[in-house]
């Protein structure tokens, strides 16, 4: 509790301090001493995974359970199983076994064609896996959302039983059911086509009766009106919830499978009534969406957790790693399972930046110095700044060890310009291309050391001197006067 009244009592300072236009000095100077004193509490340490997770799995849906494991499922690409995974860290969930806990059959009737997008959730000492199943039989397209309840501690041995199609009001295509409670309130929300809206499929939602029952009637709170939600088709679909800062965030994915798949997001508060349409705002933009420079196509289709240390929220999603599909995307298998980071604005929205390259995620460096200050890259060639509030993929460097000139050295490679290194150009920290000669790979590398002015964070070495926040705001290569200036968390 000290340390959390210590820290906002020294934030308020520093808004005060920061009252437009910024000055680095003044920020410089307010923030001696009390280094110490605010890291515990406003740090979110980084949560590192290595991507692709998981090849040829789609709309994954992972849950970490209070039993300490992560449980994985997806779409497969013949679409005619349930998997499940499980494993103790995200990472472990790559090389999990993974069990079948449903095969597809039969050739009529529930379960029998096209199995999509399963979720799993545990509710009231039971499994619960929602999935969107043909119920005619194969190539009727009749999809509807099953339920399969599971009795047992863990679902990979669990016992299922069949809890049948559940009732939507709307009997017409409906798919991608997710469970969440908000405030007590517990709801089911899925993709459902309207036939009064026309072709495609809106987001819907209603109260939860019990796993396999929802109160009626539901409600559309959301329609593909927006021109980047009906690329190919009119999409609405693959909703999920995470609660923070006082707000429902409820992202969903919209247009055709194909690249133009995206991530759109509705907005209410914690306290509404989430069954009333007009408490949901929709961002007018995608949240998340493809991205060239890393070569990630069609990304959607998310669901949320958190880092094995609790700390950090994470989101998975899928994509494909390149542009063009020969034939139908549905029949395309190499939608693949990623993990990256969710990060926060300071007005408590979430930032999903871009998604990331292939490998180790990255992470942003906060100065020891400042609150919510990063090394900032602004573009090709551009001096490196510190940051407040940025869009989060200009504050992302991939830390490579070992770096550019091997074992002992780290490079610190840009997040949304690839091949893009922080360098030391006469003294100044500047994001440049790799051009691949030594004078280049010496430039980029850095040896990393403990924090000099926190043991928790780090700092960045290149002969005696060292990455620093200057007085001007810039980031340098100089002389590490200023311990904290020279060190920096990791989030
Ligand atoms: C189909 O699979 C279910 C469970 O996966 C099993 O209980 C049932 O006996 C199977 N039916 C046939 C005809 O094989
Ligand atoms: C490559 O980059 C280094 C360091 O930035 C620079 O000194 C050198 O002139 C560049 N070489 C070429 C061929 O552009």
């Amino acid at each position: 509790m000290k340390l959390i009244s210590t820290f906002l009592s020294i934030a308020v300072l520093t808004t005060a301090a920061f009252a437009s236009p910024f000055d680095p000095r003044t920020y410089l100077q307010s923030r001696a001493g009390r280094i110490l004193e605010t890291r515990a509490e406003d740090i979110s340490p980084p949560a590192e995974y290595s991507n692709t997770l998981i090849q040829q799995r789609a709309d994954p849906h992972i849950l970490k359970h209070s039993d300490g494991f992560y449980y994985f499922t997806a779409s497969v690409p013949a679409y005619d199983q349930v998997i499940l995974r499980r494993s103790e860290t995200i990472e472990g969930l790559r090389n999990a076994p993974e069990t079948v806990v449903y095969q597809r059959n039969a050739t009529s009737g529930p379960g029998s064609g096209y199995l999509w997008a399963p979720e799993i959730h545990y509710i009231d000492g039971k499994w619960y896996i929602y999935v969107a199943s043909e119920i005619n039989g194969r190539g009727s397209w009749a999809i509807r959302p099953i339920v399969f309840e599971g009795t047992g501690e863990n679902p990979l041995t669990a016992t299922w039983v069949d809890k049948g199609v559940i009732d939507t009001g709307i009997n017409d295509f409906s798919l991608d059911m997710t469970y969440f409670e908000v405030n007590g309130v517990r709801y089911l929300s899925w993709a459902q086509t309207d036939p009064s809206f026309g072709s495609g499929t809106g987001l819907f939602i209603a109260r939860w009766t019990n796993p396999w029952t929802v109160e009626l009637p539901a409600v559309g709170i959301s329609y593909p009106t927006l021109a980047w939600e009906r690329i190919g088709h009119n999409v609405n679909e693959g909703a999920y919830v995470i609660v923070r800062n006082g707000k429902v965030f409820l992202t969903y994915s919209a247009s055709a499978t194909d690249h133009n798949y995206v991530v759109g997001l509705l907005t209410a508060d914690e306290t509404a009534d989430l069954t009333d349409p007009n408490v949901w705002v929709k961002a007018q933009e995608p949240v998340f969406r493809s991205y060239e420079p890393t070569e990630n196509w069609g990304p959607g289709h998310n669901c949320f957790t958190v880092s094995e240390d609790g700390l950090s929220d994470v989101f998975a999603y899928h994509s494909r790693g390149y542009k063009d599909i020969v034939g139908e995307p549905l029949n395309n298998p190499d939608r693949r399972t990623r993990v990256q980071k969710l990060y926060w604005r300071n007005d408590g929205t979430p930032d999903f930046g871009v998604p990331v390259a292939e490998g180790l995620t990255p992470v942003r460096l906060r100065t020891a110095g400042g609150d919510a200050q990063y090394l900032t890259n602004e573009g090709d060639a551009t001096n490196i700044i510190l940051g407040s509030d940025v869009p989060v993929e200009q504050t992302l460097f991939r830390i490579i060890n070992p770096g550019l000139i091997g074992q002992g050295s780290v490079s610190l490679e840009s997040a949304n310009l690839p091949g893009h290194f922080i360098s030391n150009q006469c003294g100044n920290a500047v994001l440049v291309e790799d051009n691949g000669s030594e004078k280049f790979k010496q430039a980029a590398s850095f040896e990393q050391v403990v924090g000099l002015g926190d043991a928790d964070g780090v700092s960045f070495k290149a002969g005696d001197e060292y990455l620093v926040v200057s007085l001007d705001g810039l980031v340098i290569i100089g002389p590490a006067d200023d311990e904290a200036a020279a060190t920096f968390f990791t989030e």
